[in-house]
């Protein structure tokens, strides 16, 4: 592949919303997941876990649940400050219960041998407290998970899919872990959700130059 069409798959690539009613083939889903753990990930512990959810009933069970947790928050009086941003955030948080699958992305912990050594000490050592609170603002298992998902959504693209990293759902986690049978050592890191796309969206993106910084 020469580079001008891996731009092009790049920048053509666009978070999909809605969905034609069409299902996704099972062998699609399943390819797109194979190359998902073809990323990056740290260690190559491969810690993640992926559930495939096709089910009609689960997947509006998962965005009830979502649609509940986030008209909850919408009451709370902190919330009138953003009353109509909440309101429209409020109004479509639960627009994948349309999709023809969703894809629920776990995670297992990672410790690297550096925690283990720093988690052994940070009890009664202040220094070993402060390296591992920097390994902890941004956990390898959340890095490398991102990088699947990253690379599954570009798979989905090129097969002529339309699908969308959803974090929101995180605040219905322990619910959707419940409803994707989530063995008790994993931890629900996103959902993305697929079928064929019924939109074409628009997006941009900053020019590099205000985004980069090379120092040499
Ligand atoms: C970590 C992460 C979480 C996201 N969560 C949501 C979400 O909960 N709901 C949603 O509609 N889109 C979500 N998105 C998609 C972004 O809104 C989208 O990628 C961004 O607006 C850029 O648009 P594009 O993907 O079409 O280029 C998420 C993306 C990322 C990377």
């Amino acid at each position: 592949m020469d580079i001008e069409t891996l731009e092009k798959l790049i920048k053509s690539r666009r978070s999909i919303r809605k969905w034609k009613q069409d299902e996704v083939q099972d062998e699609l889903l399943k390819k797109a997941v194979e190359l998902a753990t073809w990323a990056p990930n740290g260690g190559n512990f491969q810690g993640w876990r992926f559930v495939v959810v096709k089910k009609r009933e689960v997947i509006e069970k998962m965005a009830d649940a979502l649609q509940f947790v986030s008209d909850k928050i919408a009451s709370w009086p902190e919330a009138s400050s953003w009353e109509e941003d909440i309101n429209r955030y409020r109004g479509n948080v639960s627009f994948f219960r349309n999709a023809p699958a969703c894809i629920a992305v776990f995670t297992a912990g990672y410790q690297s041998v550096m925690d283990k050594v720093l988690m052994a000490r940070e009890s009664f050592d202040p220094e070993a407290t402060r390296i591992m609170g920097f390994r902890r603002s941004a956990p390898t298992a959340i890095q490398s998970a991102a990088a699947a998902v990253t690379t599954m959504l570009l798979v989905f693209h090129h097969m002529g899919l339309g699908a969308v990293w959803l974090g929101a759902p995180l605040m219905a986690k322990k619910e959707i872990e419940t409803l994707t049978k989530a063995p008790e050592n994993l931890s629900l890191v996103c959902l993305v959700a697929v079928g064929y796309a019924d939109e074409l969206p628009q997006k941009d993106r900053k020019p590099v130059d205000q985004v980069l910084e090379f120092i040499r």
